[in-house]
């Protein structure tokens, strides 16, 4: 599979439905998935993977794999997709690691190179990330990735109302 990025320790590439065990590692996880309201079920993790293989398809990106370049492992998941911010669509960097592969900087250094496509291959003015108020880490992430945030809102999700933040970052303001 072609690696669409590639940073010091990582390559991002689209996945495959031979991902889904890893994938499963991932989003089946309860301690993992606590800011979208617990685990995925079987059937989400297939219909998750689906959905990217979908927009891989009709916008030409979406979350891709991360793979260890070291070990060829898929230790995550990382990549730009379109959502829904109150009554707008933006392009959003999303990210989601095996807990055995937190606290060692990845998600940052895809989440940095995502920024980076997004700006100088997409096109994109301004990149956002999405985050529950409660998600820490996530939060931290995007502040490493240059981000502040543009706005709390509400977001409805898996049938419960979740308070979100905003982050962005434009590419006209960017230092890095
Ligand atoms: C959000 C998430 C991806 C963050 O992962 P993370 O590993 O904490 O994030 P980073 O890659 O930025 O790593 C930062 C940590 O690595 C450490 N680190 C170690 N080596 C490093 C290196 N070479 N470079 C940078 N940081 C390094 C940092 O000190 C920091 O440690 P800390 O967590 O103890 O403060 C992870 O918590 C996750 O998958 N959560 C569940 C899914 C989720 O909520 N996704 C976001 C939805 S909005």
């Amino acid at each position: 599979m072609k690696p669409i990025l590639t940073t010091e320790r990582l390559i991002l590439r689209e996945m495959a439905q031979g991902d889904l065990p890893a994938l499963a590692a991932i989003v089946r996880d309860e301690e993992t998935m606590y800011a979208y309201n617990g685990a995925f079920s079987e059937q989400e993790t297939q219909e998750c993977l689906d959905r990217q293989l979908t927009r891989y398809r009709t916008d030409g990106f979406g979350l891709w794999a991360v793979v260890l370049k070291e070990t060829g492992e898929m230790i995550g998941q990382a990549g730009v997709s379109m959502q829904p911010v109150e009554d707008e669509q933006v392009p959003e960097i999303g990210y989601l690691f095996n807990r055995a592969h937190w606290h060692r900087g990845y998600a940052a250094e895809a989440a940095i190179a995502c920024k980076h496509y997004a700006f100088e291959v997409l096109g994109v003015p301004e990149i956002y990330s999405i985050i529950r108020d409660t998600n820490i880490a996530s939060m931290n992430v995007a502040i490493r990735n240059g981000m502040t945030i543009r706005k709390r809102f509400i977001k409805h999700y898996r049938g419960v109302d979740m308070p979100h933040f905003l982050f962005g970052v434009r590419k006209d303001t960017e230092t890095r």
